[in-house]
């Protein structure tokens, strides 16, 4: 297998993140970006040629066909991974899919399914855990050096957008706090302390029934728990704080990018022992995800260890229950026109 290989990576959909994203691909060694796609042609011409990009489609399926395309990279709302996500797998091409990676449990897991079935690179697009200082904490706390886990919360959020058309408010497009920030709170719970026994969630919908805000509590056998919050109606500074038995860490806000954390060691009798740790940010902070699944294809895995399916199913399955809890109910997605 050579290490060196160039990837060539097809981005699906013209929208904020994938302009985001596509920014920082075009900083990764060895990759390019061989085509996008749009729903409409002109948009995904202007796409194109903004990014220096060979090839612009009209059509998903042309982009998933295209043998310069080796990682698929989905970029639409929510609502609209599943459908493409299943194309490209059967195609047999890697996936990065934006999260949430779908609107339901089942979605996920029979994409999960499919993708171990055929033996494809598949992987949701959590860039926090690629990030270094999230590395750093999961070292950290690996290592002991907080003592065992005993509570940990998150939060995310914002004041959504004034349009009532946006994705974020159309249960037709997977809208609502969780799939959009709660998932965050969420893998970080997860990462932390893997699949909780008992999910309890309240919050408050919008008229046209997705979640405009939510606060989770997950427990642990053992009494371990997270406090976890989504809004869109609110906004919320964002950070997050692991309580240990032996010390803690405190992400300022935003801790799904962070540029820095305090380490704090707290022995049982003694001072406290803050530790500053930071880090620049590669891009707009998704390169190291980009280079973990580069890497990941060029080798022949289909998975990376940071975000591996197994993590997505159990995010999926605590959003799942919250938003069966809340009442939010999805409709079926249209095909994409
Ligand atoms: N990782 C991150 O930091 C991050 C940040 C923001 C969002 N996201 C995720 O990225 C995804 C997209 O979010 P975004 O903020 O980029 O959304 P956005 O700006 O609305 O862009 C979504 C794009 O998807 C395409 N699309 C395909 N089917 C669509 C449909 N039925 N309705 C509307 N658009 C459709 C459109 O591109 P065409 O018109 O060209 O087809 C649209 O521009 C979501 O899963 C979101 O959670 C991730």
């Amino acid at each position: 297998m050579n290490s060196q290989r160039s990837i060539g990576w097809g981005v699906v959909a013209t929208g904020n993140i994938a302009h985001s994203v596509t920014g920082d691909l075009q900083l990764l060694e060895n990759s390019r970006v061989a085509a996008v796609s749009s729903r409409e042609r002109a948009r995904a011409e202007a796409f194109a040629k903004e990014f220096g990009i060979d090839q612009a489609y009209d059509d998903v399926d042309a982009l998933i066909d295209d043998d310069a395309v080796d990682v698929v990279y989905v970029a639409t709302p929510h609502a609209q991974h599943s459908a493409i996500v299943r194309s490209a797998l059967e195609a047999g091409k890697a996936v990065l899919c934006e999260k949430s990676f779908t609107t339901t449990l089942a979605d996920t897991e029979k994409l999960v399914a499919l993708a171990r079935e055929r033996g494809v690179f598949c992987m949701e697009a959590m860039w926090t855990r690629f990030n270094p200082l999230i590395v750093k904490v999961r070292e950290l706390v690996a290592d002991g050096r907080i003592g065992e886990v005993r509570s940990v919360s998150a939060e995310l959020g914002m004041i959504g957008p004034d349009d009532p058309h946006h994705r974020l408010w159309d249960p037709a497009l997977g809208g609502g706090a969780l799939l959009d920030v709660g998932v965050y709170p969420v893998a970080f719970a997860q990462m932390l302390l893997g699949t909780p026994a008992d999910v309890r969630v309240t919050g408050s919908l919008t008229a046209r029934g997705v979640d405009a805000e939510a606060g989770l509590m997950l427990s642990w056998p053992g009494g371990a728990r997270a406090h976890l919050e989504a809004s869109l109606v609110s906004p919320v500074p964002g950070g997050a704080v692991i309580l240990g038995t032996e010390g803690r860490i405190e992400i300022p806000p935003r801790f799904h990018s962070p540029a820095l954390i305090r380490y704090v060691h707290t022995p049982a009798r003694g001072v406290e022992e803050p530790e500053l740790h930071d880090a620049d940010r590669e891009g707009r902070g998704y390169v190291p995800m980009l280079r973990a699944v580069a890497q990941a294809v060029r080798e022949g895995r289909t998975e990376c260890a940071q975000m591996p399916l197994s993590d997505t199913i159990d995010v999926m399955r605590i959003l799942d229950e919250a938003l069966r809890s809340l009442g939010v109910q999805y409709p079926d997605p249209a095909p994409m026109s």
